[in-house]
Parts: structure tokens; C-alpha cells; sequence
């Protein structure tokens, strides 16, 4: 607990927009998110797991051993059909293989490789989602595990300014719109991570509670 009587829960990511967008519906459950710049002890955590459910389990692990505090993590990617649900786990160093263009960052880079690997794949068949896994781990010993999906499709070229990673190329065709033309808000209501979120805050108090 901290000082307001709130529960003190740190958030194992050292990206300060992930623990922008999870901190807010967070607090509205009485909960305060803390992120891992309060313990600086604790260095880079190497993800090594072959599924989402794993690497944020390693994650979520790591910091509530170090801390004694429960741990949130969440770990997520882009799953493609036609790259057999690839580059998944791998979404972040997927084009780790590829020379960067000059000036090119490294969600660009990926969505390049991206585009050159669908190149011959048609439209109907550029069906993917994004899938994230959110746990929750307790000093007890206790772990909630939950995921959420968002399902889309490839596009053959980027579209909207908004977002991050392969935002641009992907296709929500519910709205007709790709995920870099929604707003913050407009994405947190459909997204992969807000669904994740739902239903760990759904699944919240039976889990504090140790139900
Ligand atoms: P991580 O969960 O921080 O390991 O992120 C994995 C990678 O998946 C990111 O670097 C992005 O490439 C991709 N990714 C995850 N969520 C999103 C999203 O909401 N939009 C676009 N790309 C995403």
C-alpha cells in the first residue's frame, strides 16, 4: 500500500507510454501503477520465451521477485496467417536482419520487411491480428493471466500518421480505417492491449482476493 492506502502495483516495462495508457483505468480500481524507473536495481529483462503467456510471465516474475510487489507485464506482437502467425514474439526485432535505409527507424524498417515478405500474398490472405498478454503476479505466488486480440489485414502500402510499430499497415476493416488514423482513445477501445486490460481488471478483485 502507499501512503493514500492505494495498492502500489509496478508495471515491469520501461515504456513510459505503456504505463501512460495502463496507469489511468488502473487507478480507477484503486490500484497506483508505478513503472520501473522507482528501481533502477533492476536492469534490462531478457525475453526468451517462445509465446506471448511466456515472456510476460518472465517479466512479470523478475520484477515481483525484486521488488515484493505485485508485478504487471504484458507482452504483445503482430500475428500474420500467411507467415504462419508470424513475426509474433519476434514483432519488435523482426527486420534485426535487415539494413536500416539511411534516416530509417526501426518500425519502419520492420514494415518493410514486412511488405517485401506479403509481397505476392493477395488481399485475402493478409488476415492478422494483434495479440497481447497481460499477467498479473503476486509476492504469494499467485498469477492471473490474460489476452487480448485485435483482428485486421495486411495493407500493401502505409496508411495514417498515428501510433507506433505496424500501426500504418494495419487494416480494421469494422471501421475501415488502420490503426495509425485512430485517436489514442479511438485505438484504446479496440486494441489488443486495451482487451487485455479489460479483462485483467475484470478478473482484478477474485485475484486480489485470492479466489
Ligand atoms: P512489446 O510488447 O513491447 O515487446 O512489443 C512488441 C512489438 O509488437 C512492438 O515493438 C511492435 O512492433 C508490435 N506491436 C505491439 N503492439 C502494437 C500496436 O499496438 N501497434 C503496432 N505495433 C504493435
Amino acid at each position: 500500500m502507499n501512503d493514500n492506502g492505494k495498492l502500489r502495483v509496478v508495471l515491469a516495462t520501461h515504456n513510459a507510454g505503456k504505463i501512460r495508457e495502463l496507469a489511468d483505468p488502473m487507478a480507477d480500481f484503486g490500484i497506483e501503477v508505478v513503472g520501473l524507473s522507482l528501481f533502477p536495481e533492476i536492469g534490462e529483462i531478457e525475453e526468451t520465451g517462445t509465446t506471448f503467456e511466456e515472456n510476460a510471465l518472465i517479466k512479470a516474475r523478475a520484477v515481483c521477485a525484486a521488488t515484493g510487489l505485485v508485478a504487471v507485464a504484458d507482452d504483445s506482437g503482430l500475428e500474420v496467417d500467411a507467415l504462419d502467425k508470424g513475426p509474433g514474439v519476434y514483432s519488435a526485432r523482426y527486420s534485426n536482419d535487415w539494413e536500416s535505409l539511411p534516416g530509417e527507424s526501426v518500425d519502419k524498417r520492420n514494415m518493410r520487411k514486412l511488405l517485401f515478405e506479403l509481397r505476392d500474398v493477395p488481399q485475402a490472405r493478409r488476415s492478422c491480428r494483434f495479440v497481447s498478454c497481460m499477467v498479473a503476479v503476486h509476492p504469494d505466488g499467485r498469477e492471473l493471466v490474460v489476452r487480448g486480440t485485435w483482428e485486421g489485414r495486411i495493407l500493401e502500402e502505409p496508411l495514417g500518421e498515428n501510433g507506433f510499430g505496424y500501426d500504418p499497415l494495419f487494416w480494421d476493416e469494422s471501421i475501415r480505417k488502420s490503426a495509425a488514423q485512430l485517436t489514442r482513445d479511438e485505438k484504446n477501445a479496440r486494441s489488443h492491449r486495451g482487451n487485455a486490460l479489460r479483462a485483467l481488471l475484470a478478473r482484478w478483485s477474485d485475484f486480489m482476493a485470492g479466489k
